[in-house]
């Protein structure tokens, strides 16, 4: 069971860095971007940050997916998929797959050469765009967060 434990701080130390990091890029740093003069600063400071947070993001997601399923196989707990009480697991791998998704493939063969172009088209428009999408997967991450920790402890708010 040691291992078990493990597995979950491992888990929850992954999630800390990674969704407090989103916390951080959400509401201190676009903000910050948006005010800078020219968009030519804009651009170059967002890419320099963003690309440094992706990395930690890949090595955060990685060991989060990881430690996740590793709990499952030991609590063998697969069936839980098939329980609407455990939407917060759905909730889980939700989100875990939609930043793997866009970390892994998204970002490096669409989502950069996609930014650049837009950014140097209508910089407000898309640093606002951007801003929004980062709000949505903070608020996700957040309730998955909450319905995570209350679930795992046995308050499932759903009968
Ligand atoms: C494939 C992805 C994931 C899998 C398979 C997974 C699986 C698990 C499992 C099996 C547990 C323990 C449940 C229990 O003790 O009954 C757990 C706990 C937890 N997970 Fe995940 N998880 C994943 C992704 C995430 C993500 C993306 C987040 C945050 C946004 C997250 C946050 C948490 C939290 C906060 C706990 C509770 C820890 C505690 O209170 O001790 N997990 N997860």
């Amino acid at each position: 069971m040691e291992s078990f434990t493990l597995a979950r701080i491992i888990h929850v130390i992954a999630v800390i860095l990674w969704i407090g990091g989103v916390a951080m890029v959400t509401t201190v740093i676009i903000p910050a971007v948006k005010k800078l003069k020219s968009k030519e600063d804009q651009i170059k400071t967002f890419e320099q940050i963003e690309g440094r947070f992706a990395l930690q993001s890949k090595i955060t997601t990685l060991l989060t997916g990881l430690s996740g399923f590793y709990m499952l196989y030991v609590l063998d707990a697969w069936e839980r998929y098939l329980d609407y009480r455990f939407w917060w697991l759905h909730a889980m791998t939700l989100v875990w797959i939609l930043f793997t998704v866009i970390l892994y493939v998204l970002e490096p063969l669409v989502l950069h050469k996609l930014f650049k172009e837009y950014a140097d088209k209508n910089p407000s428009k898309t640093f606002s765009f951007m801003h929004k999408a980062h709000w949505f997967l903070l608020v996700l991450s957040l309730v998955t967060t909450a319905g995570a920790v209350a679930g795992s402890h046995g308050w499932f708010f759903i009968k």
